[in-house]
């Protein structure tokens, strides 16, 4: 058995109840990871490359082979380190979990990627309501490899910091930024609609349902809307909202948030599941090309 870690409190926030943990940096425990460990990764890390090939962004699959990664063992972070900060300055620093907000957002800001220590339990294997390693390495580490979604990541960071002084709706209406686009976003490629959110990646279930359900909506990115989209953290998600590339995102969220957050605070929230005049609908599927009328 590896040790445990160390939970401080739960604590009631906008994404529902969860824990949170000691905001310190650990050091990866590497030689503590039992052989139960190495397995879970090496089982996780098969299937959902099984799955995601076809299915996740090429430029995903692409970096986690530039990293090394493979069902062998649990990665060390220092070895994934070597590669990260030579070509795009980040680092990986351990973490016992989820963190405080401002504590996560500073990370980001200054190009450090705060990393679970702990895989989860056998019997977690399909399912796990928190961040995990192989959530945080599998899913969120190959796009930091990418120059413009690391420069991403920092300015959200940065914005994160920024609206924490603002409001508490301001931070509400970035964290929905986030989570449909760093945790649940998809995005058009040559060939079809493609995934490169982590939330999805980690998830068997989920990568499948994002492209091939009929049921959730798949709507072109839109910043103002998706900040007004509420969502939900303990299902599928209802929408997912598409990139046309990783430029899109980041010149769309360039600008001043500021004058954003004020307007957005006059205006209702949109149900999860809602369908919108005006909103580009994605066919199911490879997504080739876009309705206007909302057929999905
Ligand atoms: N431009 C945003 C702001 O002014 C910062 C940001 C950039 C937020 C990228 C998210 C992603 O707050
Ligand atoms: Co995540």
């Amino acid at each position: 058995m590896s040790a445990e870690p160390r939970r401080v409190e739960h604590q009631q926030t906008d994404k529902g109840y969860v824990p949170v943990y000691t905001t310190a940096v650990v050091e990866q425990p590497w030689s503590s990871y039992s052989k139960d460990d190495h397995a879970t990764w090496a089982t996780l890390f098969r299937r959902q490359r099984e799955i995601l090939r076809g299915r996740a962004s090429r430029e995903f699959i692409a970096n986690q082979e530039r990293f090394g990664m493979s069902a062998d063992a649990i990665p060390r972070y220092e070895e994934l380190n070597a590669v990260l900060g030579k070509a795009t300055g980040w680092q990986l620093v351990g973490v016992e979990g989820l963190l405080p907000e401002l504590t996560f957002f500073d990370h980001l800001a200054n190009r450090r990627f705060p990393v679970t220590w702990w895989i989860r339990r056998p019997d977690q294997i399909d399912y796990i309501a928190e961040p995990d390693l192989f959530h945080d390495l599998f899913g969120h580490v190959p796009l930091l490899l990418n120059p413009i979604f690391a420069d991403y990541m920092q300015a959200y960071g940065r914005g994160g910091v920024k609206a924490h002084g603002i409001s508490a709706e301001a931070l509400v209406n970035l964290t929905r930024l986030y989570w449909y686009t760093v945790e649940f976003g998809l995005i058009r490629e040559a060939d079809g609609l493609r995934i490169y959110g982590s939330g999805i990646v980690s998830s068997k279930g989920e990568s499948i349902h994002c492209l091939e359900s009929p049921a959730p909506n798949r709507i072109g990115f839109d910043l103002e809307r998706i900040m007004r989209t509420r969502y939900r953290i303990d299902t599928y998600q209802k929408t997912y909202f598409v990139i046309d590339s990783y430029e899109q995102l980041i010149e769309a969220t360039l600008p001043d948030f500021t004058p954003l957050y004020e307007r957005l605070a006059t205006q209702a929230s949109i149900p999860a599941g809602e369908v919108l005049d005006g909103d580009r609908v994605f066919h199911r599927g490879t997504g080739e090309g876009w309705s206007g009328e909302g057929d999905v």
